[in-house]
């Protein structure tokens, strides 16, 4: 019986922490990133919606890559701002750029991660909730 209980205060106590953890990031947020002046109204993002209310993984937008595999795991030790890697700063004209540095451009891992993923969700389900505007996603005016 003792140890019973013991059990479940460790698992509220791990519980507690993990909501804790969930609530110590900001549910939603502006992007904003510091390699580049923003030309345009930056981008609110629903960083909760996108996991809870429609589903996915950490993977679909984190990464790090060994041998070919995504093994992003831990958000407390791995990256998760976009340009700790992709730090190339070109913002016009950056589909000219050579390939190699097209993959490390942050504009493009954005546009390419985002409306990537918008298109086809759109295409799949007939549907246009996905924003691929300028204006549905550049909404925040300074
Ligand atoms: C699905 C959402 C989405 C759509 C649609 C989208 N963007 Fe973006 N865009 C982003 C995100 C996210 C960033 C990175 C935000 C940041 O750094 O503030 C970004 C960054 C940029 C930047 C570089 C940062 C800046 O403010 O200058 C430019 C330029 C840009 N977008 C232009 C456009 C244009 C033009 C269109 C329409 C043809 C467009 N975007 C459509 C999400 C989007
Ligand atoms: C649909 C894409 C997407 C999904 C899914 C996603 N994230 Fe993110 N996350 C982002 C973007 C974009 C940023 C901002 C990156 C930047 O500013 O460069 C971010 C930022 C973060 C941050 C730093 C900001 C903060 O709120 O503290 C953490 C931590 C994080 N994500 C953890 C997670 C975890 C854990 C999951 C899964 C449970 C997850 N993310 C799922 C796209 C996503
Ligand atoms: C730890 C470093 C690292 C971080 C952090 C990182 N990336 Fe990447 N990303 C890479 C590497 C490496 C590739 C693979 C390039 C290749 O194919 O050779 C890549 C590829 C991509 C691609 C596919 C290539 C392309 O240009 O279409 C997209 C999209 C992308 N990243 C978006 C993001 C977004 C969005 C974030 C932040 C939420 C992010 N990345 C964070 C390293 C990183
Ligand atoms: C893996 C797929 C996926 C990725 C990656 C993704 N989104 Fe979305 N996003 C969706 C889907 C699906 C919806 C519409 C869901 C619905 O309303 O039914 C959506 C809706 C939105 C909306 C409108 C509703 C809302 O939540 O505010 C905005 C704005 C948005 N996304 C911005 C972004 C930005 C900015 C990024 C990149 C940083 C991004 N999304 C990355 C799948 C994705």
């Amino acid at each position: 019986m003792r140890g019973k209980c013991v059990l479940c205060l460790v698992a509220v106590v791990v519980l507690a922490c993990g909501v804790q953890w969930v609530r110590a990031q900001e549910d939603e947020f502006d992007i904003q990133s510091s390699i580049y002046e923003h030309r345009m109204p930056l981008v609110h993002f629903n960083h909760l919606a996108h996991m809870d209310d429609y589903g996915y993984d950490c993977t679909e937008c984190h990464h790090v890559y060994q041998g070919g595999e995504n093994v992003w795991s831990d958000p407390d030790s791995d990256p998760v701002t976009c340009e700790e890697c992709h730090n190339e700063p070109t913002t016009k004209n950056e589909k000219r750029l050579p390939l190699p540095k097209q993959k490390l451009n942050l504009k493009l891992a954005f546009h390419n991660n985002c409306i990537g993923c918008h298109r086809s969700y759109n295409h799949e389900n007939n549907a246009q909730a996905a924003p691929i505007t300028c204006q549905g996603c550049h909404t925040e005016k300074p």
